[in-house]
């Protein structure tokens, strides 16, 4: 009979439209949680390279603002972007946008936002992405600079690579990779590390001067600085390695469309036999 031949392909035919939307519609939910995990990847990272130095690891503070709190306020984003686009005048903290001169898009700052509003809750930040380590070879020491070049690396990648750049190659902060044209250019870099360039973001780093650095950590980075210029096989960044985790939902998805083929196929034979 014609009739019940044209509802049962009716019937497949719906069957397998619902069993391809199921399909995609997971592919779907599955790309949406990925995408908020990149974010906060990505911002985890941004926030690492850039905000660390001054507001410690985990927004706890330290020249900067404790981070990692509550944001009383109805937008608490707004407010978190605006200040990172704008910066504080008159304090240490740089405007970060490009329309404002700094060096983070629109979308690397949306990715900071969302990464910083991830400590509301009170509890430990949502994603542990340590500094991207830098893998640098091991410096001779040059000979007339007393520091050890190799310790003022790692001093330079905790202090001075939000400004500086990882290869010393300037950013907010002037280029070092260069030639020193002085007699003593130990001397000077250590002096302007001492003292900072008043009127310029460029703090202080010495204790006599309120910084952080003794003296022979400030005569180690002195020794890394001058290792630049003659540029004896170019740092490179480090890779970061982010494991996501292996996501369930395609296979949940190749299991549902399969038992729906089944089905259909039953419905199929048994409609044939009738
Ligand atoms: C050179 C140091 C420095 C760096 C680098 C820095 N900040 Fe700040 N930031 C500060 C200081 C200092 C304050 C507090 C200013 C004040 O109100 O006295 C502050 C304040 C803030 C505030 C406001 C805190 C509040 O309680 O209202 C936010 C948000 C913020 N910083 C985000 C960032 C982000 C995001 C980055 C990285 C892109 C960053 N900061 C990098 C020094 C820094
Ligand atoms: C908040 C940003 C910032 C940080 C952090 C920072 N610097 Fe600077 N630094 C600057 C700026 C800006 C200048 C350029 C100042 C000027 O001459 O106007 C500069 C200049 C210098 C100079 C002089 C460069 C020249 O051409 O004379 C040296 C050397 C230097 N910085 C070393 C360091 C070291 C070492 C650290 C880490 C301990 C560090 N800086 C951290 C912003 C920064």
């Amino acid at each position: 009979m014609p009739c019940i031949k044209r509802s049962a392909w009716f019937l497949a035919v719906l069957f397998i439209l619902g069993a391809v939307s199921l399909y995609f519609s997971a592919f779907l939910v599955r790309a949406q949680e990925e995408i908020d995990q990149e974010k906060l990847d990505r911002g985890a990272r941004l926030y690492q390279e850039n905000c660390a130095v001054c507001h410690g690891p985990d927004g706890e503070g330290r020249v900067g603002a404790t981070l990692a709190r509550n944001w009383p306020s109805i937008r608490p984003d707004l407010t978190v972007q605006n200040t990172i686009e704008n910066g504080i005048p008159g304090t240490a903290m740089p405007p970060w946008s490009q329309a404002n001169g700094g060096p983070l898009s629109e979308d690397q700052i949306d990715d900071l936002v969302y990464f910083i509003l991830s400590w509301q809750t009170g509890g430990a930040p949502a994603v542990e992405a340590g500094p991207s380590p830098t893998r640098r070879p091991t410096l001779e020491p040059i000979p007339e600079v007393s520091g050890d070049p190799n310790n003022g690396a790692v001093l330079y990648d905790a202090n001075c690579v939000v400004c500086h750049g990882v290869n010393g190659e300037g950013r907010i902060g002037a280029t070092l990779e260069r030639n020193w044209p002085s007699i003593r250019p130990d001397l000077s870099v250590r002096n302007v590390i001492m003292n900072g360039v008043a009127g310029s973001p460029m703090p202080a780093w010495s204790q006599a001067n309120g910084g952080p650095l003794t003296d022979q950590e400030i005569d180690d980075l002195t020794a890394f600085i001058l290792t630049l210029e003659a540029a004896n096989g170019a740092p490179q960044s480090g890779e970061q390695q982010t494991a996501l985790p292996v996501q369930p939902g395609v296979s949940w998805a190749i299991w549902v469309g399969a038992l729906i083929l089944v089905i259909l196929v039953g419905v199929l034979f048994s409609s044939r036999n009738r």
